[in-house]
């Protein structure tokens, strides 16, 4: 198996729990031998837990590195030219959710992917979990037989979730870059929005629909893509509420169903609940998915039909005690490597963040 030799571009929270532990463990596929982070602490500290021959503060100083890639997990907001840049370098590129802020972005690096002929595969996780696969298999063929797809999530703070882990905080970044990422975040908002949002509105946007949300409407993308149906750029409700705390967004299905989403962030419980019902002419297929900093804690899979008389027959699945960031990975590997089609394109991103910046300017436009 050819390996690739990798870099990772920002080991923060999701850089450090999850892509340099699994890059490092996937040693018959990975090299993992460079780094660009801003945070000296950061660089020091992969640089020794992991060997590291290459780390420096930008990505520009790893391209002379004769890498085949790079994993980019920065701040969402420098994704596109991160991206762009790794992708005219010739390199491919793994870039975490959200592609981008604004459409431009995704447009940006859709063109730089299309020139270098390179993988562009975006950081969408739970679609590789074995059982959010295995729940497609349980789908109805026919989306008329879906009833409603219903997401419930409660995210509160990350902290208990990753206490266990060692991980080092690039709490030395300088000032100016912290600016420098400040300003190009507003930039961004208002280029999609039109207009500076509120700080509840920001909050909404960036926090609730852009960089949380998205997880659950790229799951709800990858099923509705399995059964043949569209997924619309615009919702027909949406609503932010608890200062942007909480976000929500609804759509109909071709078949009549209607699809209704709500996240919340509840801080100081730190219970985090992920659930996908889909309400089905026949079944119910349901899944539950867990914290994702935690390893090794499957999903849960459930499938409710009725039995004899009036007996609900309950079948629950334990698909795998594998990890949907690590099975991201192999999927990039087997897309650079091996021309395997890239499950989570640009253009699937491209409508996420179309649905949810649209999310965001009708309920905006419904509080004025
Ligand atoms: N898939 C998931 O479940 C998941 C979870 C959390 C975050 N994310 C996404 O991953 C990305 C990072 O999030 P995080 O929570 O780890 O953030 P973070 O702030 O903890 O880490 C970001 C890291 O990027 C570094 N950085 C800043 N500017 C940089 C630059 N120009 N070049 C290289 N590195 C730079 C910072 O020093 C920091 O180490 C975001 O896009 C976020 O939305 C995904």
């Amino acid at each position: 198996m050819k390996r690739l030799r990798i870099g990772l571009v920002g080991a923060g929270l999701v850089g450090q729990a999850e892509h340099a532990f699994y890059l490092w463990e996937e040693r018959d596929r990975f090299d993992f031998v460079a780094l660009a982070d801003p945070s000296a602490t950061v660089r020091e500290a992969l640089r020794q837990r992991y060997g590291l021959q290459h780390v420096h503060a930008e990505l520009k100083d790893l391209l002379a590195c004769n890498l085949d890639a790079v994993v980019i997990a920065a701040p969402d907001a420098l994704h596109p030219d991160l991206a762009v840049t790794a992708l005219e370098a010739g390199l491919h590129v793994l870039c975490e959710k959200p592609l981008a802020l604004t459409l431009a972005g995704c447009d940006r690096i859709a063109a730089a992917r299309d020139k270098s002929g390179r993988v562009l595969q975006v950081g969408y996780m739970k679609r590789h979990d074995p059982a959010y696969k295995r729940a497609l298999e349980l789908l109805p063929t026919d989306i008329a037989d879906v009833k409603l797809i219903a997401v419930e999530v409660n995210d509160p703070d990350f902290e208990p979730f990753v206490a266990h882990l060692p991980i080092v905080w690039p709490n030395d970044i300088p000032a100016d870059l912290r600016a420098e990422a400040r300003a190009a975040t507003a930039a961004q908002l208002r280029d999609s929005t039109g207009a500076d949002p509120t700080e509840a509105g920001a909050r909404a946007l960036a926090s609730g629909y852009l960089s949380a949300m998205v997880h659950e409407v790229a799951v709800v993308h990858g099923m509705l893509a399995h059964l043949g149906c569209p997924m619309p750029g615009v919702p027909d409700q949406a609503a932010w509420f608890d200062e942007g705390r909480g976000v929500q967004l609804a759509f109909g299905l071709p078949g009549g169903g209607r699809v209704s989403m709500t996240h919340l962030t509840l801080p100081g419980v730190p219970d985090y609940t992920e659930r996908v019902s889909i309400y089905c002419a026949d079944r119910i297929v349901e899944l539950t998915f867990p914290a994702p900093y935690l390893r090794h804690e499957p999903t849960r899979l459930t499938l409710r039909r009725g039995g004899a008389g009036h007996a609900l027959e309950t079948t629950d699945f334990r698909v795998s005690y594998e990890e949907a960031f690590r099975e991201q990975l192999r999927a990039f590997h087997a897309a650079a490597c091996n021309d395997a089609p890239v499950s989570t394109p640009v253009e699937q991103a491209r409508r996420d963040v179309e649905l949810l910046v649209s999310a965001f300017r009708k309920a905006a436009a419904a509080r004025s």
